[in-house]
């Protein structure tokens, strides 16, 4: 729990993130968490995985953006990534943080962004989903998502099982008919807002899972914990749920074992797949969920 709370403070540390994201041994660093710093490594990473019968949700690393141009810039990478992933027939959608499409900077600007990725998605048949960050977020993502999804329903929320208010938002966001990815949640929240003990985010993700599974869109499960999985399938097979109306999603280079053994066993499976040069708090977040992962990043750093 102390490392947890250790990586996920270093996570938000502007001056090392700095430090570490312009060293040069950053990308065996990252490799097994991160596709590649172009656009195209994810793109080649989708194309091995889709051979495997697992489709991609690409996700441009940056978040916290300081100014419109970068929050710009971004959009403009997104508007990219669905022509290429449409114009290459590959099975992949994409991923993206309101932080980088500029909600810090102005909400307007922000939705204007975020508008034009939807509408692209639309237009090419493919889908984004607004990945959910810590709780100072949850309501301005919640309302822009819903929002925009009046207009262009190929646009998704995240919900996150730590946080007490999740039921709630989950109901709504069923009411809407928004397509909803479960996932236990990534940033540290005061016992104010989330549950505080790992079996209870855990028992809340088993219930959300349920709702999710009988009433929602084309939902998404993302997580790598087995026993919840099979929990959640032993569920949808004893109330009838067809395995190809949800989804089960896990992180690129993380239970590559279990993602393979859900693919056998017949059903969808996404993994999340992140590309770029803002790769630190991503990478933090990861060590905070299982600091072992230290391991595999100083072995990733050794191999010459
Ligand atoms: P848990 O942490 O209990 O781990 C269960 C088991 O999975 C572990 O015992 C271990 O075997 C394995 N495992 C988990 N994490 C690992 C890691 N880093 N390295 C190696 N093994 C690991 N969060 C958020 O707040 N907002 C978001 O938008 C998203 N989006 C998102 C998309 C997708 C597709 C996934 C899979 C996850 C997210 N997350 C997220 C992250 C999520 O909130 C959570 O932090 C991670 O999925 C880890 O939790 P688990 O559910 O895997 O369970």
């Amino acid at each position: 729990m102390l490392l947890r709370h250790f990586f996920l403070f270093t996570s938000r540390s502007a001056a090392l993130r700095r430090w570490m994201e312009r060293w040069p041994a950053a990308l065996r660093l990252t490799s097994r968490f991160v596709a590649g710093a172009r656009p195209e490594d994810a793109l080649s990473v989708t194309r091995q995985l889709n051979l495997s019968g697992i489709s991609t949700t690409l996700d441009y690393l940056g978040e916290s953006v300081t100014n419109l141009d970068e929050a710009a810039a971004a959009r403009d990478v997104y508007l990219r990534l669905l022509d290429c992933i449409h114009a290459q027939s590959l099975q992949a959608n994409v991923s993206l943080k309101l932080t980088q499409f500029g909600i810090d900077i102005s909400e307007a600007a922000c939705r204007e962004n975020v508008a034009a990725v939807a509408r692209k998605a639309c237009e090419l048949h493919n889908f984004v989903h607004v990945d959910m960050e810590s709780s100072d977020y949850t309501d301005r993502t919640l309302a822009l998502v819903s929002d925009l999804h009046e207009h262009f329903p190929s646009i998704g929320a995240v919900v996150q099982s730590y946080l007490y208010r999740s039921e709630r938002d989950l109901e709504e966001l069923i009411r809407r008919k928004i397509r909803v990815r479960l996932v236990k949640g990534a940033y540290d929240e005061p016992p104010s807002v989330a549950f505080p003990k790992k079996r209870e985010v855990d028992a809340n993700f088993d219930k959300l899972a349920r709702m999710l599974l009988q009433a929602g869109n084309d939902p998404a499960l993302a997580t790598h914990d087995e026993k919840l999985l099979r929990a959640a399938i032993k569920f949808a097979a004893a109330h009838g749920i067809p395995k190809d109306s949800y989804e089960i999603q896990m992180l690129y280079g993380i239970r590559r074992d279990l993602q393979s053994r859900y693919v056998a066993a017949g059903h969808r499976v996404r993994v999340y797949v992140p590309f770029g040069d803002a790769w630190y708090p991503y990478l933090m977040r990861r060590l905070a969920e299982r600091p072992a992962n230290v391991w595999f990043v100083a072995s990733n750093l050794l191999r010459k």
